[in-house]
């Protein structure tokens, strides 16, 4: 299989398992919200932290359909943060993954409600996972909560909030965006692993290198695209972080020097597996997220 059949394919099976845990409709009168919730996360992300779930648990040799809660668990985190996100009190978007964002599309009481309810889900559909031990699955809950939580994706968020119009130092950028971003995708590595139940320490600390320094490659390119992206392609407003007078790499240090990071952070991410075998994929995914335009 080549990369681009395999991400397809891992995708493809992503998908049908998160349409089936969020079709849960009862017909009694609040059907609204599984609608609300299947308009975001149905919306067409790029399911990147899912893939990479998948990915890692094949790179250990275990039973990729056995990580597939865990997965489609953190793509309703992820995709719960970006509601959130897209909130007027936060980052006041209207546009996400080519949509207008929930808020829009719904109402503000109802976009809240949908991104408590994805991260509720996640948690039911974590809990279900089968196949596995018990220590199996209640160690990935764990990851994902701390991952999700406020030493992790909500401190990030904290910090990001608390960034606006004013320069914050570069210590302390690294410090948010390896939280905001950096903590979901490196637990899609360390939940890929945990789920294979045939990793050993070496290899966790490998998959954790990857998401770290992927993870701070992603949010850089995701800065430089706020900046000279294309909506369309996008699929989000471009221009918010200046309008918003966030901190981002790029108010700090400048397109040139981000690029140039988000190179050097991709090549450290991929020298990090020099010790697995397999890491086809893994390295094909990390490279195509150098240059990307969505
Ligand atoms: C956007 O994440 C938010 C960041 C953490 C940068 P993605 O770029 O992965 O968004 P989707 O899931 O593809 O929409
Ligand atoms: C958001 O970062 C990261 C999250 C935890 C949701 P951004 O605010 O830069 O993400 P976008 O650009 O709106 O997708
Ligand atoms: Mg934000
Ligand atoms: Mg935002
Ligand atoms: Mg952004």
């Amino acid at each position: 299989m080549t990369f681009a059949e395999q991400l397809q394919a891992d995708i493809g099976r992503i998908e049908s398992a998160l349409e089936r845990s969020l079709s849960r409709e009862t017909g009694e009168g609040y059907d609204r919200i599984f609608e609300a919730v299947k308009y975001s996360a149905m919306a067409g992300g790029k399911r990147l932290r899912p893939v990479i779930v998948l990915a890692f648990c094949r790179l250990c040799g275990g039973d990729e359909e056995k990580a597939l809660p865990f997965a489609c668990a953190l793509e309703m985190i992820h995709t719960y943060s970006l509601i959130h996100d897209d909130l007027p009190c936060m980052d006041n978007d209207d546009l996400r993954r080519g949509r207008p964002t929930c808020h829009r599309a719904f109402d503000e009481a109802t976009a809240v409600l949908a991104g408590d309810g994805l991260l509720t889900a996640a948690f039911e559909t974590a809990a279900a996972a089968e196949g596995l031990s018990a220590q199996t699955v209640l160690q990935c809950i764990r990851i994902l909560g701390r991952a999700a939580g406020m030493n992790g994706m909500i401190g990030g968020q904290v910090l990001d909030m608390g960034a606006e119009h004013r320069r914050i130092p570069l210590e302390e950028l690294r410090l948010l965006q390896s939280l905001k971003t950096g903590c979901l995708l490196r637990a899609a590595c360390e939940l890929g692993c945990a789920a294979s139940e045939k990793a050993d320490a070496a290899m966790v600390a490998a998959a954790q290198i990857y998401g770290e320094k992927l993870g701070l490659a992603f949010q850089i390119r995701d800065d430089i695209l706020d900046i000279e992206g294309d909506a369309a392609t996008l699929g989000k407003t471009i221009g918010k972080d200046e309008k918003n007078e966030k901190s981002t790499f790029p108010s700090l240090l400048g397109l040139e020097k981000c690029r140039a990071l988000v190179a050097e952070l991709t090549d450290a991410a991929v020298q990090s597996l020099a010790g697995a075998a397999d890491k086809a994929f893994l390295t094909e995914l990390a490279y195509s997220l150098v240059g990307r335009m969505n």
